[in-house]
């Protein structure tokens, strides 16, 4: 099991390149689903999740072609035949987002087999919703050895109100309702900017969507779709984790081909802070800090709240702020896990249900420490950039799932960091 050996105490400092967005890309692939024609992605960033869906597709009997060289972000998918419409447990038993591929394998084919998803620890994550939303549409669902089965003739357009804010359960069933008989109205939508980007792509594969980005998306069912060619928005959760490493080594770093309009809760809580960060151009921001930071607390929202994937990042750079900080955790309810990891880097954290105490500044020293989730990693990471002395974080395959060669964009700014173990992305 790889992994990383980090030296802190180096502000970072350069310029550091922000890949695509891994949940972009996820609902993207899966939209390939949904014709026979070729679909080609780009800026589609190498992670272990992509990989993975990858393989589910691949296993459905679709053609994924991965680029090379100048094009190695570059997937072209064909699902010209879809010999095998069921998304198998040894697949994706270590990812949650395989519920992607319900919706528009019901739509193409009329019938897909797929296994309660895996994924990370962070609470329950069920997906009632998902299913709710497809009986809605004239799909009879079952249940049986781990698997969920959804079969239709064809799916009709329904008025779907959603229980609750879901951002994978929006996408996985306006892949739905794009191939349905009728119109589909989805209500209390999540407007989180990786569903517009599914549905840009859609549109462009001949989909009629209104309202993407928003609460309330509209729909009218086509036939049959046809390919088309995307390139996926930036991955604004990778950039907001750059934001913090710059921020918390006291650095003076360029974040290139991040999109900053989807990064505003996080600016705004970060400039609170006593943080500089500035927009040198469309796609560029800056971040510097070069005063004490001060706490401000944090309550996770849905877009365009302040998102719960960069919670475990913020609270790392609580701990060098000043004060008091309250991280309110609401979108999951086991989601604190780099708390313990944390406190045994010194940190002054208590946790009380859904809410946990930060109080800084406390200085940071090098533990071993293991990852446990994927932004959970992201955060030691952090956090160990500015610790004294050498931290070892072991379990960084959680890290691979979602941040494309980690370790050699921060050394590229000045970072000590090493992995030790087999590179991931060596066997690809
Ligand atoms: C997506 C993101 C994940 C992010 C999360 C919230 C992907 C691949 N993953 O996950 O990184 O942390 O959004 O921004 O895009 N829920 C139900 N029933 C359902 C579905 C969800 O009760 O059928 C609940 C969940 O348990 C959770 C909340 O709704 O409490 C939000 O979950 P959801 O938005 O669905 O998260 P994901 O789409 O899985």
């Amino acid at each position: 099991m790889d992994k990383f050996v980090i030296r802190g105490g180096n502000p970072l400092v350069g310029t550091i390149r922000v890949s695509g967005a891994k949940n972009s890309a996820l609902p993207c692939m899966a939209a390939a689903l949904l014709t026979e024609e070729e679909v080609i992605l780009e800026n589609i960033p190498q992670v272990r999740d992509i990989e993975t869906e990858r393989k589910l597709l691949e296993s459905m009997g679709a053609a994924v072609q991965l680029g090379y060289g100048r094009a190695q972000h570059r997937t072209t998918i064909c699902c010209k035949t879809l010999s095998d419409p069921i998304a198998k447990y040894e697949i994706v038993k270590t990812m949650r987002a395989s519920s992607l591929v319900l919706g528009p394998l019901v739509a193409r084919v009329g019938m897909a087999r797929v296994a309660l998803p895996g994924g990370c620890a962070i609470g329950g994550r069920p997906i009632d919703l998902h299913i709710k939303g497809l009986e809605k549409m004239g799909a009879t669902i079952t249940q049986e050895h781990g698997y969920l089965e959804a079969r239709t003739e064809r799916l009709k357009g329904a008025h779907i109100v959603f229980d609750k804010i879901t951002v994978t359960g929006t996408e996985d069933l306006l892949m739905a309702a794009v191939l349905a008989d009728g119109e589909t109205v989805m209500e209390n939508c999540a407007c989180e900017p990786e569903v517009s980007d599914t549905a840009a792509l859609l549109t462009a594969m001949g989909a009629k969507i209104e309202g993407a980005g928003t609460s309330t998306i509209r729909v009218q069912g086509v036939t049959r779709l046809h390919g088309a060619r995307h390139r996926i928005n930036p991955d604004r959760i990778e950039a907001g984790t750059f934001l913090i490493a710059g921020a918390i080594t006291g650095g003076d770093l360029i974040v290139d081909n991040c999109n900053p309009e989807h990064l505003g809760a996080l600016i705004d809580k970060m400039t609170e802070m006593g943080v500089h960060v500035e927009t040198l151009a469309p796609d560029q921001l800056r971040v510097r800090a070069d005063a004490q930071l001060k706490a401000v607390d944090i309550s996770t929202e849905e877009y365009p709240g302040f998102p719960t994937d960069m919670q475990a990042q913020f609270m790392a750079l609580a701990t060098q702020a000043d004060g008091v900080t309250q991280v309110k955790e609401n979108i999951f309810e086991n989601r604190f896990m780099h708390v313990q990891e944390l406190v045994r880097m010194g940190a002054n954290i208590k946790v009380d249900g859904r809410v946990a105490t930060v109080r800084g500044a406390t200085p940071l020293s090098s533990a071993a420490v293991m990852c446990s989730d994927l932004r959970a990693s992201a955060s030691l990471v952090l956090a160990a950039l500015v610790a004294d002395g050498e931290t070892i974080l072991d379990r960084v395959y959680h890290m691979d799932r979602g941040y494309e060669r980690i370790e050699e964009k921060l050394r590229g700014v000045g970072a000590q960091i090493r992995r030790l173990g087999n590179v991931f992305g060596s066997a690809q």
